[in-house]
């Protein structure tokens, strides 16, 4: 199979590197990739829709991956799938789960998911009184796709007036969402989807705010770990039951079947799980851990749900654990700095441990930063503890100035 995969993170470092493990692959073109992905395929550059229609028109690719939510949520699935390419990434219609709250809330009530209360807002003038009135906090959200900057969990009444201020005047906040606020540990459920049916992939804990013990800004996500002690392969498939194919029947008999990746974001409430978001793709970093613990083919699997023929327990899991530490540049995630040395000692790097590239580019034959989240360290070992200890050895591995890490990342699976 000839394959091009969209994206530049450590996500799609990690599908590039699972993807290439497929005896099914002939040739792997990544566009625009990154540095660490250049043994893996042919990197080129492709900014924008028109030029990956002509690469695939000259090209014979058989299958286009498309990893991050912009370009799905600018509609080139629909626009590669127009031009006769099988696509693993939902149309636009279908990824407004993502890039509309109010969508995704409004088809979550239709088919009963469950999920947080909420009430949805057009204008300042009409959600600040609503909130005097409840005399109660809320978690403040802005509609559209934010870059997780469109998500404030207040916790008072004036933190969630100036939460409606703040992100009335973002571009996503057109319109707003205020939720009741869920407390619980959360799980990321992610599920690789034919239109029709689902496979789950290995459960995973994301860590999204700065700072150790869950304090700081929020990030795109911190650091991971997989699975997680509360979901198995079958109580994850349970889930799926209650949170993915309810999605998946309504987009379909809706005329806009999802094919890709359906991320559930799930709050483990006293009373039962509840639905915070939905992607419309593979988390990052959440990707990171779960395809090295994935038992099966994942070019296969995304091909077969390209083509709406998934069989549903083709990916098992491994029965071993991953961690995931991101590495994150000075001034992440407000203001990161670019173009900081990177040093990796590979020699050093533990069996089990690898190096995921994301923000970084070749400067004058350095690797230097490009970006926020720079690295991931990912460890695979038997255990929890296995893994966190060989995901932080690889830390050690790495140099550059001004580094962010957490050093807490996957405590809550330790014994
Ligand atoms: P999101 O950008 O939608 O992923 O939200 C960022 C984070 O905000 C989530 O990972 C949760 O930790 C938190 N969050 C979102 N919605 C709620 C809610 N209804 N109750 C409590 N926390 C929430
Ligand atoms: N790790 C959270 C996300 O991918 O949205």
């Amino acid at each position: 199979m000839r394959v091009l995969l969209l994206g530049s993170g450590a996500r799609e470092h990690a599908l590039a590197r699972a993807i290439a493990a497929s005896p099914f692959l002939d040739q792997l073109t990544i566009a625009p990739g990154n540095p660490g992905m250049a043994d893996l395929g042919t990197l080129v550059q492709l900014p924008t829709i028109a030029e990956v229609l002509d690469w695939i028109t000259l090209h014979p690719i058989e299958l286009v991956v498309i990893g991050p939510e912009a370009p799905l949520a600018a509609g080139w699935a629909d626009a590669i799938r127009g031009a006769g390419v099988a696509v693993f990434g939902p149309s636009q219609q279908a990824a407004r789960l993502e890039s509309s709250k109010a969508f995704a809330k409004s088809v979550m009530q239709r088919v009963n998911v469950p999920t947080a209360g909420y009430a949805a807002f057009h204008s300042v003038a009409e959600a600040i009184p609503f909130v005097e009135r409840s005399g109660l906090p809320w978690v403040v959200k802005a509609d559209g796709l934010a870059a997780g900057k469109g998500v404030v969990v207040a916790e008072s009444v004036s933190e969630t007036i100036s939460a409606i201020q703040t992100l009335a005047g973002m571009p996503a906040g057109q319109q707003l969402l205020l939720e009741e606020r869920l407390y619980g540990p959360e799980v990321s459920l992610i599920a690789i989807c034919d239109g029709e049916r689902y496979s789950v992939l290995p459960s995973a804990r994301d860590h999204k705010r700065l700072y150790e013990d869950d304090y700081g800004p929020n990030t795109g996500g911190m650091g991971t770990i997989a699975p997680i002690h509360a979901m198995n392969y079958y109580t994850a498939k349970q889930l799926g039951a209650l949170v993915i194919q309810p999605i998946l029947d309504f987009l379909r008999l809706h005329d806009m079947p999802f094919i890709g990746a359906l991320y559930a974001g799930v709050m483990l409430t006293e009373d039962g799980p509840k639905v915070i978001e939905y992607n419309a793709r593979f988390g990052d970093p959440e990707t990171q851990v779960m395809m090295p613990l994935i038992d099966g083919d994942v070019l296969k699997a995304l091909s077969d749900a390209a083509h709406g023929r998934l069989d549903p327990d083709a990916l098992r899991w491994h029965s071993r654990a991953a961690a995931s530490v991101v590495i994150a540049s000075h001034g992440y995630p407000e203001n990161p700095r670019r173009g900081d040395p990177i040093t990796i000692d590979s020699q050093r790097i533990p069996a089990g441990g690898m190096v995921l590239h994301a923000g970084t580019m070749v400067a004058d034959g350095q690797l230097v930063s490009n970006g926020g989240r720079v690295l991931n360290a990912v460890g695979v070992g038997a255990t929890h503890a296995d893994a966190l200890k060989i995901a932080y050895a690889v830390v050690d591995c790495i140099t550059m100035p001004g580094m962010q890490y957490r050093l807490d990342i996957g405590q809550s699976e330790l014994p």
